[in-house]
């Protein structure tokens, strides 16, 4: 065994989506956001393209996409508009101290599928999510509608053929929010093939 597995298979299962309305004032500090971030890259990747870009806003930094999140919503939405919905974001902007935006840039020859390209920015915002698990840190990827549009795009620096893959928020959660979940049985999702006939 090269790792311990009940540390690593612990972490995985702890691993859980919290939402920013779940976190403490308590910031998430940029070096911190930085080991997430080295970790994320190293997720595989077809063809070594790491067409993972990441737009951390940290700090200070958050003053800049937290007022935005409402508005996108707002311009996407269209007639779905909920004012409940808007005023969460609004808050959820103030309030949250870590915000990474998951962009993807294709390989520029194209030698890769996109779907390929897209599969490697999750598994890079799996690590992500063990990495905060690891840290006590909540992580949650958001892929609300609003992440489409292009003024999305623009306003983080993805160029044309980018793409926004969502949001990906961190903090540490309130004392004793750390939710528990659970999955279907193995024998539910998995075939086994175990003879030659
Ligand atoms: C690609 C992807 C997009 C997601 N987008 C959202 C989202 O927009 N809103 C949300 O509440 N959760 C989102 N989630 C988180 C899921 O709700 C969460 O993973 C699921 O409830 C299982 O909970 P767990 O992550 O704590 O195990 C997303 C998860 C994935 C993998």
């Amino acid at each position: 065994m090269r790792h311990n597995l009940s540390d690593t298979t612990a972490l995985i299962r702890d691993r859980r989506s919290i939402s920013p309305e779940n976190y403490s004032s308590r910031k998430v500090h940029q070096e911190i956001v930085e080991q997430v971030l080295v970790n994320a890259t190293w997720a595989p990747t077809h063809g070594m393209t790491q067409p993972w870009r990441f737009k951390a806003f940290v700090g200070d930094g958050m003053k800049q996409i937290g007022p935005k999140l409402s508005e996108w919503y707002r311009m996407a939405a269209g007639e779905s508009f909920s004012q409940q919905k808007f005023d969460k974001l609004v808050r959820r902007g103030e309030h949250v101290t870590a915000l990474v935006v998951l962009g993807l840039v294709p390989d520029e020859n194209g030698r890769i599928r996109i779907e390929d390209e897209r599969m490697a920015v999750a598994a890079a915002a799996q690590n992500m999510y063990l990495t905060c698990t690891a840290h006590g840190i909540g992580g949650f990827w958001s892929t609300p509608k609003f992440m489409q549009l292009s003024a999305v795009k623009s306003f983080v620096g993805l160029p044309e053929n980018g793409e926004v893959l969502g949001f990906f928020y961190m903090g540490y959660p309130e004392e004793g929010a750390w939710p528990k979940s659970h999955r279907k049985p193995l024998e539910y999702v998995t075939e086994w093939t175990t003879t030659a006939e």
